[in-house]
């Protein structure tokens, strides 16, 4: 399957290049960090892609090909590295994310850990994989045991409409918060049942295309934080949770919301 393979060919880049010193540059600012490396399995991977479908749209992060993702039937949305900051810092913690949307609503999605050699793979219908094996996950927890991720504590937006101070307060609820910094990971780890939530103010296409599909195929929900069905290709904040907590946090988050 490409987007597998396309996965798995981005890892071995990934090792290849981290052999060589990492070029890092900045973005809009000294937290938004972009590597040769990233730029390098984006091409990549568009190169892959391109080879067997020529005519497909494709939106990637590094923006290495243009795209007006209602212009084509099919479109690849392609994390070349999420968690740059991570992978900059740490050397792990990070993923490649790849997806495939077809008239807007994703078909496969792969989100890939080279440091751990972790494939979660789905297809729409098929449930989810990790490294081929099924992952069939109990979902009985209740709050008190609820193990969730969210960077809603400093985001500006999430400061000034009260949001930050509910992540406060949702995590007296939980059993734990975890900020991993790495959304497309985050995403697979709720699909996979290692966390029990994933809350973002604000993600883009590319960080959660391959996630969204791991997450419905898992039998969890995801949604916006205002509980509204995600878009496609546009930014959007991200309500991703086990189905059992998933209607309370809604609640949660949405009450008093200004
Ligand atoms: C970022 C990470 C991070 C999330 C940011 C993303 P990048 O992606 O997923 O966890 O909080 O919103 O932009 O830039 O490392 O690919
Ligand atoms: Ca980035
Ligand atoms: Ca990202
Ligand atoms: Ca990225």
């Amino acid at each position: 399957m490409l987007a597998r393979r396309c996965a798995l060919s981005a890892g071995k880049l990934i090792e290849e290049m981290l052999v060589h010193p990492l070029e890092v540059m900045y973005k809009t600012s000294s937290s938004d960090l972009v590597t040769s490396v990233d730029r390098a399995v984006e091409q990549m991977v568009i190169d892959e892609i391109f080879k067997v479908y020529p005519d497909h749209g494709i939106l990637g992060e590094e923006g290495l090909v243009a795209c007006e993702p209602s212009k084509f039937e099919t479109v690849w949305m392609i994390d070349p590295i999420d968690g740059t900051t991570n992978f900059v810092h740490q050397r792990q913690n990070y993923c490649v994310s790849i997806a495939a949307y077809h008239r807007g609503v994703c078909e496969v999605g792969v989100v890939y850990d080279p440091t751990r050699q972790e494939l979660f793979y789905a297809e729409r219908g098929g449930g989810i994989f990790l490294n081929d094996a099924p992952l069939r996950v109990k979902r009985n927890k209740e709050m008190k045991e609820a193990l969730i991720s969210t960077s809603l504590f400093w985001n500006r937006r999430a400061m000034k409409n009260g949001l930050s101070e509910k992540a406060q307060r949702l995590a007296h609820r939980a059993r734990g918060v975890r900020i991993y910094g790495v959304a497309a990971l985050e995403l697979a780890y709720v699909a996979a049942g290692r966390l029990d939530a994933y809350i973002s103010p604000g993600l883009n296409a590319w960080d959660l295309g391959a996630g969204r599909l791991l997450v419905e195929e898992s039998g969890c929900k995801i949604s916006t934080i205002e509980g509204k069905e995600l878009p496609f290709a546009e930014r959007t904040s991200v309500l991703a949770a086990n189905p059992n907590i998933y209607d309370f946090l809604l609640e949660f988050l949405t009450e008093y919301t200004v």
